[in-house]
């Protein structure tokens, strides 16, 4: 069995986004922590996310042609979140040569709204790196976190991506914290619902649209209608191995549940652990962590978005 690997390069970072909950972590990959993920890596890693808390590019240049070279003989995908602020001719020749996507958070194609949620970032420098990206031969994507200062108009990024030839658009949204997200209108519903029809007729891709959004479950690129979130499952939990930068490995990026470290014990007797097992079962259960209750991948989160539980009776019965 293949996994999708996310791996957390560096939690530095250099930027202080309204809805980003990262702390004063300080922490870079290390060399000896590289090698044992590369070891498993190439045998058992289709997808390799280089991001999870922090911007990865401030890991350095050293670091990422580190872990390419120890990696080089798999056939692993690499894609990297990332601010867009550090992409220099370096970094852009290194992903270059290897199988790295790009993409970046934008949340706004709008400079003052950019510049509320991405405090200390530039949309002029986004622009010049997508640029760059482009003139290497680069794979490009945009993302938006959708939130409440973005929520009126993050359809506004679909122009943005259309003139800046990316490849794909992805959307996703805040759940906590709760100051920044937002609550659910049928308008917004049918935002949601249009986005990935005029992604298409963009001529674009999706780089990951949300799961669920209320009354509706993403399923083949399209939003379909379905009820109460009864029984659903993870299956996010037994495809994913997580490893931060410390070591630490968990089976989702969303649930800080660690089941070990790779300073103590090798991936391969993790997968083989009591541990992983009961963590699957606990997150596919009646009762599951509390963050998975507010997992808008699963669907358990659906009744603990703002706006879901007040109103899903008028969204079911009037609107949708
Ligand atoms: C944590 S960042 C790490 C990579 C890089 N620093 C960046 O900003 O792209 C990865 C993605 O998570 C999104 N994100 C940050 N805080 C979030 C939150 N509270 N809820 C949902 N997504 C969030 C960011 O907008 C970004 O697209
Ligand atoms: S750039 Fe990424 S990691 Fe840094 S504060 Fe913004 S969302 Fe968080």
């Amino acid at each position: 069995m293949k996994y999708d690997f996310w791996i957390e390069p560096t939690t530095q970072c250099n930027l202080k986004c309204k809805m980003c909950t990262l702390g004063h972590e300080n922490s870079v990959m290390s060399e000896k922590l590289q090698n044992i993920v590369a070891q498993y890596a190439h045998k058992a890693c289709k997808n390799m996310h280089l991001y999870l808390r922090g911007e990865p590019l401030l890991a350095g240049l050293k670091w990422f042609s580190n872990f390419f070279k120890l990696n080089n003989d798999g056939d692993v995908y690499y894609k990297v979140i990332t601010n867009g602020m550090l992409l220099d001719q370096s970094f852009a020749h290194l992903f270059s040569q290897y199988n790295v996507d790009l993409i970046f958070s934008i949340d706004s194609a709008d400079p003052s709204t950019f510049s509320r949620i991405r405090r200390g970032a530039s949309l002029d420098t986004i622009e010049f790196s997508l640029k760059l990206a482009h003139e290497m031969g680069i794979k490009t994507s945009i993302y938006c976190t959708v939130q409440k200062y973005n929520v009126e108009s993050f359809k506004d990024i679909l122009n943005f991506a259309i003139s800046h030839n990316v490849h794909s658009v992805g959307l996703g949204f805040v759940v906590e914290p709760r100051s920044c997200s937002f609550t659910w209108t049928p308008q917004i519903v049918q935002s949601f619902l249009e986005f990935p029809s005029q992604l298409q007729g963009a001529g674009l891709s999706s780089c990951g649209l949300p799961q669920f959004i209320p009354g509706h479950k993403l399923t083949n690129g399209k939003y379909y209608r379905f009820d109460e979130p009864t029984q659903l499952s993870c299956d996010q939990c037994r495809r994913t191995l997580c490893v931060t930068s410390s070591g630490e490995v968990s089976v989702c990026f969303k649930l800080p549940r660690i089941i070990g470290n790779l300073e103590k014990i090798s991936l391969a007797e993790l997968l083989k652990s009591e541990k992983l097992r009961c963590l699957q079962m606990k997150i596919n259960s009646d009762n599951p962590p509390d963050m998975c209750k507010v997992c808008t991948w699963s669907g358990y989160g659906l009744t603990s978005l703002p706006g879901w539980r007040m109103s899903s009776a008028s969204f079911n019965h009037h609107t949708l």
